[in-house]
């Protein structure tokens, strides 16, 4: 099996009312971490790297790490550009083989929003890469750039139809609250996602892919750990599970994940290091973080994007 673009397993998620989940990937440990939990459960996944991934890993890499998953497990696996912020990123991801990209142009003029997705689906569409254009703007980091809570805007329904149409995007990424990166709220504040800003979209756009970033739940447990284990994390606010699974019920098709991954990993890590200080081949320590990259992906597969046995 080759890699897949997004548009069967997004038809298939939508009518299923369940989602895909789109993880971020840096490095083997990762891929195979969450690789290995696709397989056991029969899941599809989305395998995705951004600018900051191709910077550390090196997209050659990157795209042969996913073949050799994609051999391994015989999954439908597709591997997506993350946050691309120009024609030319998305360009040499689809000239490198990747089944799908995103373009980024939410920070732009909605005119300039619109021409420059509209340009990377142009030349996308030749190559059978599905494109996701992203309207609204999160709050958070993301590679080099962080919006303040204050500069986040949700999207506003009235425009998705249009952008759509003009765009001919295979997905839109909308904004109703998630942000990216460990805090997401404020401490004591209370998550709460604009619903009603997602149903409304679902209304407009009937069977269309709907795509949520900075959706991790940002799992206290592993906070708490790397707290344990010699860290010094403030307080930190995720997405709940339980909010997650409603989106995904409803037009949400594409739950992006990748601070829940981190955060499991340094946990695994620190903890592995703490207790044995004499060791020192990575070996020893990468293991158990692989082996926490599956559990964490297991269990997002299971309980919040209900995409178990979804590739049979
Ligand atoms: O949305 C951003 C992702 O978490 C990727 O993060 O740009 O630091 O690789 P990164
Ligand atoms: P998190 O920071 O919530 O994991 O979001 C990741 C993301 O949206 C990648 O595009
Ligand atoms: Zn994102």
């Amino acid at each position: 099996m080759p890699l897949v673009n997004t548009i069967e397993m997004f038809k298939k998620a939508y009518a299923g009312g369940y989602a895909i989940g789109a993880f971020n990937v840096n490095n083997m440990e990762i891929v195979q971490g969450i690789t290995e939990a696709a397989r056991e459960l029969n899941s599809p996944v989305i395998l995705q790297v951004s600018a900051g991934a191709r910077k550390y890993a090196n997209p050659v890499y990157l795209k042969k790490m996913v073949e050799a998953a994609v051999e391994v497990t015989e999954l439908p696996l597709a591997l997506h550009l993350d946050h691309g912020a120009d024609f030319e990123i998305c360009k040499s991801c689809i000239d490198g083989g990747f089944t799908s990209v995103m373009i980024d142009g939410s920070h732009h003029a909605y005119e300039d929003n619109v021409a420059l997705t509209r340009k990377v689906v142009e030349y996308a569409h030749q190559f059978n890469v599905t494109v996701e254009g992203e309207l609204g703007q999160l709050a958070g980091i993301e590679d080099d750039v962080n919006v303040s809570a204050e500069n986040a805007s949700f999207t506003d329904p009235a425009q998705v139809q249009d952008f759509v149409e003009r765009t001919g995007v295979d997905s839109l990424a909308i904004a109703i609250g998630t942000s990216h990166g460990a805090y997401k709220f404020k401490p004591g504040q209370k998550p709460q996602l604009r619903f009603d800003i997602l149903e409304e979209v679902g209304k407009r756009l009937p069977n269309f892919p709907i795509v949520l970033h900075g959706a991790s739940s940002v799992m206290p447990e592993y906070v708490k750990m790397i707290n344990e284990y010699g860290g010094a994390m403030p307080d930190a606010i995720g997405i709940p599970e339980d909010m997650l699974r409603q989106a995904a019920k409803m037009a949400v098709c594409k739950i992006n994940v990748d601070s829940d991954i981190r955060l499991a990993m340094t946990a695994s890590i620190r903890k592995y290091l703490m207790e044995n200080p004499s060791h020192f081949d990575p070996r020893q320590y990468l293991s158990p973080a692989r082996a926490a990259v599956k559990e964490i992906v297991s269990h997002k597969l299971k309980t919040v994007l209900g995409s178990v046995a979804a590739a049979l």
